[in-house]
This record gives C-alpha cells, structure tokens and sequence, in this order.
C-alpha cells in the first residue's frame, strides 16, 4: 500500500488540494454475483482506506446489459467516475472520441509497461501510443466446471475431457441430471461456442478465424466438427432453464447439473458455497483437450469529468487496482489470475493454480472481446443465441451463417 500511498499523496499535492473531505468516485460494474460482489468489495475497501468514497454503481443482468448504459451516460453527459469494460476493443470508440481520461503518465510513473504480464493487457488499452484503461485481472473462459456430487450420482467417474463428458450424459440424464447447465444470455452461448471450437478445432484454426477472419476456415472441415460437438451440447443443456451464469453455476454446486462451460469468474461461486477444487468439483481447462488460457477480463475506464479533485481520485484508482496487495485481494476473491507476475498467490486454489501454470507456460490466447469488434461479437451473439436455443437451426445452416459473419467481421 505504501506505493499507492506515495501516488495519491502525489495526485493530492498535483492538484495542490488537501482531501479535506472524502472525494467520492461513482463505479459502475456488472458483477452482482455472490463471489463478483465479494470481489469487488476489495476494490472499494481499498478505496475506502486511502480515504475516498466508493459510490457502487452495479448494474445487474451481465455485461451485454450493463455496457449500453454504461456507454449512453458516458456519450450522455452522466459519466460516472469509473467503469468496468472487458479487455478489447468495448470502449475503442469512446476512446476515439476524446472521452475518456488519459491514464499515460501514472503508468509511465509506476512501470506498468514492466510488471503488468502479458503486456498484450496493456495494448488492449493503448490507443495512438497512450493508455485509457488499467487492467485488473485476467479470466480464462475455457473451462469446464464439473460436480463431482452429480456423476456420484449418476455412478459414473468424473470426466477428464469432454470426450468422457459427453459419453456420461445420458447417465447423468438416467439420474435426473442435466449434463449442461447453460445461462439464457447470448454471451454465455457465444462464449461456450467459443471454448468447443478451442477445444476440438484446436488454436490454430481458432486463430485463423478469431485473428485473420478467414471464412474459409469457418466454413472448413474443423468447425464442421466443432458445430457437431455445439449440437451435442445443445441437447445436454435443453433443460437448463435459468438466466444467469451464476444460476447456472449453483446448478453445478448442488448436483443438479454435472457441469458447466464458463469462465473461471465461476470460482468465485464455488468459494462462496464453500466448495473445495478437487474435493468438490473438478475444472478442466481447455475441456481437458487443449489445456490454454485465453486473456480475457476486465479494465477500468475513466471518463473525463473536468473536476482536477475527481481526476485525482481516478489516477489514485487507477493506481490501488494494480497495486500488489489489491491485486492478491481481488483476485482470489474474483478467481481471476492478476495482471502482475510478482505476487505470491499463495493461497490461491488448485483451479486457479493450473491457470497460473498455463499461463506461465506461454499458452495462451486472446479473447474474442479483444480479437473481434462489438458489432462483429454481436452478430455472432445473435446467430449463437438462435442456435443454442433450438434445435430447427442444423450444425451445417448455422455454419454457413456462421462462415458469413466471418467473412465480413472487423
Ligand atoms: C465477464 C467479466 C467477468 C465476469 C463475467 C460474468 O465479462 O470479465 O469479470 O464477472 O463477465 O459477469
């Protein structure tokens, strides 16, 4: 904290103003969530302590909700003091319209450039050489979350690959299981979508899609697989019937479902029930097929608000959430790998341990959030929405539709 201290000490005396009273920040987030409310009460304490005032600003209904008001009060005229948006490309054009504080010269201050790993976080906030947004965590959506309660159950062994998975459904669904618990919000079938094609088209074919937009390779033998593999999956979550990714995610903590394709903010659930890693689910990354990390998650924006004791409240934020203490604090709360490399996770569970070995590994890729732009995830969002929903959408038609959006994607 002692690094933080000089910051905000150093923000105050810039602005030549003593905080005679706590300077509040309004911070607007989706994460309303048992474990993501935990977390981000790390950030807000922290705040607290160095002697500002944290205004939550939660917004509930995930991401896809949460952004367009987020962006119509900043393009408004109501911008808050601080927002969440993913690590990409969701703010580019607020940034391209001169709306958001410049964060260059606290990350040059403090090094960012060196300690924050892989520097491909950074980049996501970079735009003409300066830096708009300071990211806090990295989440992985490639994982399977899997209870060991509901394959008991069901007498069968706990998959160690979705190969074992899918042959375990219909006992599961013999033991009046669901095999896949699944939220109704187009980011979460979009995102399941996404980990199979890692997962059985491999990282290349991901890559020439999600990186070099090839539609040929959309349209090409791998994904044919992998919307076979989207079909199957369909039917093992038809009886999901919730709305939340973390609806889902106690589906698996009960026993009800036997197991769940998100990303590992679902940890946070986990540690909130109480569960233990290995004890009382098991996580395979990559669907224990293609064991990566793809370098999703959050940053925090700043929109300029034309008040020099606000802005150095935002600067001394800005600083708090990368500092170590904060990032071991939420993270583990969040379930989250940090940003920094030189923080001892020791407490960190088995899950979050087999992330951090990945991630050391160097096998990593990005996330679609930083790969493709808003309009090009959404109409992927719409298509996926559509055919994980029904089953009058065959593999082949939704590749074709697929291949399309690809061919045209920026
Ligand atoms: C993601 C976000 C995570 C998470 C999840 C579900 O977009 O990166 O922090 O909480 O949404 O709300």
């Amino acid at each position: 904290m002692k690094k933080f201290a000089v910051a905000a000490t150093f923000a105050a005396a810039l602005m030549g103003t003593t905080a005679i009273h706590a300077t509040e920040l309004e911070v607007t987030h989706w994460w309303t969530s048992g474990g993501e409310a935990a977390a981000v009460a790390e950030f807000a304490r922290a705040f607290e302590e160095a002697g500002y005032t944290w205004i939550d600003g939660a917004i509930a209904g995930g991401g896809g909700t949460a952004r367009p008001v987020m962006i119509s009060r900043i393009t408004g005229g109501d911008p808050m003091g601080a927002t969440q948006f993913n690590h990409g490309r969701q703010a580019e054009e607020l940034v391209e319209a001169g709306l958001m504080l410049d964060l260059t010269e606290v990350a040059e201050a403090e090094g960012w450039r060196d300690f924050i790993h892989p520097t491909s976080l950074l980049d996501s906030c970079t735009l003409d050489g300066r830096i708009y947004c300071v990211p806090v965590n990295i989440h992985s959506w490639q994982w399977l979350w899997l209870s060991h309660k509901a394959f008991e159950d069901a007498g069968v062994p706990v998959p160690t690959n979705w190969d074992e998975f899918a042959a375990a459904a219909p006992a599961l669904e013999a033991a009046g299981k669901i095999p896949l618990a699944m939220g109704n919000q187009p980011w979460q079938s979009s995102g399941a979508f996404g980990v199979l094609a890692i997962a059985i088209a491999g990282s290349e074919a991901w890559e020439a899609v999600n990186i070099d937009k090839n539609a040929d390779v959309a349209g090409g033998e791998e994904y044919a697989r992998v919307f076979e593999a989207a079909a199957a999956a369909r039917e093992f979550r038809k009886n999901s019937n919730v709305q939340d990714w973390n609806q889902a995610t106690n589906m698996v903590i009960t026993g009800q479902a036997g197991g769940q394709i998100m990303g590992d903010w679902a940890q946070g659930e986990f540690q909130v029930a109480g569960q233990v890693a290995g004890e009382d689910y098991s996580c395979l990354p990559g669907l224990g097929v293609n064991e990566i990390i793809s370098t999703g998650g959050d940053a925090f924006y700043f929109p300029k608000l034309n008040d020099p004791e606000k802005e150095a409240a935002q600067l001394a934020l800005a600083s708090l959430m990368v500092s170590p203490e904060v990032q071991v604090a939420f993270n583990l709360k969040k379930g989250s790998l940090p940003i920094r490399g030189d923080v001892d996770l020791e407490a960190a569970n088995d899950c979050m341990k087999k992330g951090l070995e990945i991630l050391a590994g160097g096998n990593i890729l990005p996330d679609g959030n930083q790969t493709l732009s808003p309009d090009t995830q959404g109409q992927i969002e719409d298509l996926m929405t559509e055919f994980w929903s029904s089953d009058s959408i065959s593999a082949e038609d939704a590749q074709r539709r697929y291949a399309a959006i690809i061919a045209q994607a920026d």
